[in-house]
């Protein structure tokens, strides 16, 4: 994914400045790391001066997207009565939806289910603006639209941003469904440092092949909360949710923040769990089974996975002591909801709903399994690589599919980039970006 080093908020040429006096006394693979950064910053600015400035915008009422736009809106969406499955006569499915897009928890498959949904419904997307997220890490604003006006209405939010609650909830009507998916913080904290460490300069200076164990001998060596993209490495999901990501587990302030979450979130997903995550999701919003098929997009190579010893892995724990206690908690609430839904009717949803998966791998996917980058044959399934690497995995889809299947198995098929583009994003950046990274920057970093 582009994740950009910095907002509109801060000041490149401060960063510019840094790494051109660092330059001096480094190394070759270090200098061409410096280029990247500089590159990268020069695009920022070229993007920030593009934008026309951020109006601040007041909390009033008038900017808020009002009720009766909800009402106008469901019009749209095929009713239950109407579809091939009805679930149940009194529920109307939810068209108006935020899905904050967590780093590294599968959330890539989830927006593509969002996506499918609402290009099926006609449903409206705030969407980013020559990117594919909003202006991440700088806090969510609702300039960071396309084309927002104040007062404009959407149905669905999901694209990566630094969650900002006041901000997002002027772009929604006041019934959105809140929704969020978590994952096992030492397995994230694993996931994030593999596909970001080449853009967080602190990581530079580890020494060793195994930057992560040595980087968890002893974090504190190298971290610190000021450093330049430190984030991806501590408390990744805390600092997603725009709290604070430095802060001890013991904090007062980490309940505080769990706290804050559990009121306004209302169904939050664990990755871990992902079939039953998408059973409970269809029913809180009343899709169909037909809305929440999937491919797994966007995983890794099992080479490229560092597996950690119990005692890295409670070290990473320690480290990520605030995203562990928010897992914890959210795991929790998780499983109290699958009780009260009902174990044995969970298990058969999940049964049917990996009974139909198989169906469609069967009938879309070539060979059935994903592939490495390098055997996908049409670019349009290409899925983005962290800088350096190509350790995502892909599809290549079937030629001789059914034709009443075809574009379903294209959407289901196609990565985050590609599918904002169809959607009529213009991702000028993040596509420039991308050049950077394959063309000066392929070669191992290690
Ligand atoms: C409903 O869908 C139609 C296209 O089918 C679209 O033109 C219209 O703007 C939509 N209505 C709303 C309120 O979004
Ligand atoms: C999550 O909850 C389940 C069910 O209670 C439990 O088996 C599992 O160990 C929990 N996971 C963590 C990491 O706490």
């Amino acid at each position: 994914m582009f994740q950009k080093q910095a907002g509109c908020s801060c000041c490149p040429l401060q960063v510019l400045i840094m790494f051109g006096i660092n330059a001096l006394k480094c190394t070759h693979g270090v200098r061409r790391m410096i280029l990247l950064v500089l590159l990268t910053n020069i695009m920022l600015l070229l993007y920030c001066l593009t934008k026309p400035n951020q109006v601040k915008m007041s909390g009033s009422q008038e900017d808020t997207c009002p009720h009766s736009m909800a009402k106008i809106l469901k019009e749209n969406v095929t009713r239950p009565s109407q579809r091939s499955k009805p679930k149940s006569d009194e529920c109307h499915p939810a068209v108006n939806i935020m899905f904050m897009k967590t780093h590294k928890t599968a959330s890539s498959t989830m927006i593509n289910i969002l996506f499918r949904f609402g290009e099926k419904n006609n449903l409206k997307f705030a969407f980013p603006d020559g990117r594919n997220d909003f202006l991440y890490p700088s806090p969510f604003q609702c300039s960071q639209v396309k084309n927002y006006r104040p007062g404009d209405c959407f149905n669905i939010v999901c694209n990566h941003m630094r969650f900002e609650l006041r901000e997002v909830s002027k772009l929604l009507p006041p019934d959105a469904a809140y929704i969020t998916i978590l994952r096992d913080p030492v397995d994230l904290f694993e996931s994030s440092f593999h596909y970001y460490h080449t853009a967080v300069p602190l990581t530079w200076r580890i020494p060793g092949k195994n930057k992560l164990v040595e980087f968890l001998k002893n974090p504190p060596a190298f971290y610190s909360p000021e450093a330049y993209n430190s984030f991806y490495l501590k408390n990744l999901l805390f600092f997603d949710f725009g709290l604070d990501n430095n802060v001890e587990a013991n904090d007062p302030s980490v309940m505080r923040g769990i706290h804050f979450l559990s009121k306004h979130l209302h169904l939050v997903l664990i990755s871990e769990y992902f079939e039953e995550s998408l059973i409970l999701l269809k029913h809180k919003l009343c899709w169909s089974t037909e809305d929440i098929l999937y491919f797994k997009l966007n995983s890794r190579k099992r080479s490229s996975v560092s597996k950690l010893s119990p005692e890295f892995r409670a070290k990473a724990l320690e480290w990520n002591g605030a995203d562990w206690t928010l897992y914890q908690h959210f795991n929790a609430t998780f499983w109290a909801r699958v009780e009260s839904f009902g174990r044995e009717r969970m298990k058969q949803e999940v049964d049917e709903l990996r009974r139909r998966n198989a169906e469609m791998q069967a009938i879309c996917i070539e060979g059935g399994n994903p592939v490495e980058a390098k055997n996908i044959q049409d670019s349009r399934f290409l899925p983005w690589q962290p800088v350096g690497e190509s350790s995502i995995l892909g599809y290549n889809m079937k030629n001789d599919i059914d034709p009443k299947f075809r574009t379903l198995c294209e959407k289901m098929l196609t990565p985050e980039i590609q599918y904002l583009s169809d959607l009529g994003v213009s991702l000028w950046l993040t596509r420039l970006w991308g050049w950077v990274k394959d063309t000066v920057f392929t070669f191992n970093w290690n």
